[in-house]
């Protein structure tokens, strides 16, 4: 489709392959249901107990009603809370954070949070600075109250709206509505100047998780797991380092999926879970379109390779 080699971007990116939803009138939703039934299963949760869903996506399947609330509709989750975060790539920690909030303060004791894109939407596939880059994909986790003292213990949010000239959509929204012209001119799509985003993602992503670090008396060597955004593994492997943390201690799953944007941690949790054990130490973190970005400090709370094959969690 494009002038590209697998050596530019297996070298540049670190990317192999990636999942692209393929069929007719399928939006993020869809994706986003197969993730949730699936987490349903597994934990054996009833539909009817969950307080509220949270979608993290920029892929909506409509501008309105949002994502998550077709999601309810196709896993038979009725009359509760749901709602879409959009904050691009660090959408999966905002709706984390907020899901939190919740729990914390009482108010609900069961809440999805999904992260969920089809980047393929909105990719101009003649433009070869992006289209090797992403791909589709859904991931969700139940946060619910800790039953010991594992669990999600601090979380940072942060944005800076002059980002946007470096990533962003330009046309489809109410500034630029859609119009012949628009799509003349492939104004729907992803537009990435990479090498801006490249240094303020690892200076970013490396700051806000150093920050949660210090604030909870931590050093990189004390972190069992770094669970990073997967836009690129050089970006990856240069935030692990600046971090002290070493690679056998990060997740990269960039390699299969490419860039998800919100899905890519929920989709390294699923990939690595069977590794995890109780009290292991976890770090979040990642950046995105605004820019935005995030860390989520937590200790894991169940045995990994139980929960990963459906049992009773711990
Ligand atoms: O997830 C949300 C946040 N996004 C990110 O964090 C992405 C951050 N950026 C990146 O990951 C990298 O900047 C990219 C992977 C997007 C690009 O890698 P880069 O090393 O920064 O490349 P570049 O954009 O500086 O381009 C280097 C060269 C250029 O050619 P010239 O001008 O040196 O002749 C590009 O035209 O590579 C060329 N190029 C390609 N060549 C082959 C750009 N894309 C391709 C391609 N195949 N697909």
């Amino acid at each position: 489709m494009v002038d590209t080699s697998d050596a530019w971007i297996t070298e540049r990116t670190g990317i192999k392959e990636r999942r692209i939803l393929k069929g007719e009138g399928l939006g993020t939703s869809h994706m986003g249901a197969e993730a949730v039934r699936g987490l349903l299963s597994k934990t054996a949760t009833k539909p009817e107990d969950i307080d509220l869903l949270i979608c993290a996506t920029t892929t909506p399947d409509y501008v309105f009603p949002s994502t998550a609330n077709l999601v309810c509709d196709m896993v038979g989750v009725r009359n509760i809370g749901s709602f879409d975060v959009q904050a691009a790539c660090s959408g999966f920690i905002y709706a984390v954070t907020i899901a939190t909030q919740f729990i914390s303060n009482g108010h609900y004791r069961k809440i999805v949070v999904v992260g969920a894109d089809k980047m393929s939407a909105i990719i101009d596939y003649t433009d070869r600075a992006t289209c090797v880059i992403f791909g589709d994909g859904a991931g969700a986790v139940l946060i619910e109250p800790a039953k010991s003292t594992n669990g999600i213990i601090d979380a940072l949010i942060r944005s800076d709206g002059a980002g946007a000239v470096h990533l962003h959509q330009k046309a489809g929204g109410s500034r630029m509505p859609p119009s012949p012209e628009t799509v003349a001119k492939r104004l729907h799509y992803v537009h990435q100047e990479g090498a801006a985003v490249y240094k303020f993602a690892i200076a970013r992503m490396a700051e806000i998780a150093g920050e949660i670090l210090t604030r909870n008396q931590l050093n990189g060597s004390m972190i069992d797991w770094l669970v990073p955004h997967q836009a690129n593994k050089r970006i990856i492997e240069a935030t692990a380092e600046r971090m002290g943390i070493s690679m056998d201690r990060v997740m990269v799953t960039i390699q299969k999926y490419g860039n998800t944007t919100a899905a890519t941690i929920p989709l390294c949790l699923w990939d690595y879970e069977a590794r995890l054990k109780p009290g292991d130490k976890i770090i979040l973190a990642a950046f995105g379109g605004g820019f935005t970005w995030g860390a989520v400090y937590l200790t894991w709370a169940y045995d990994g390779a139980k929960a990963a094959n459906g049992h009773a969690r711990l």
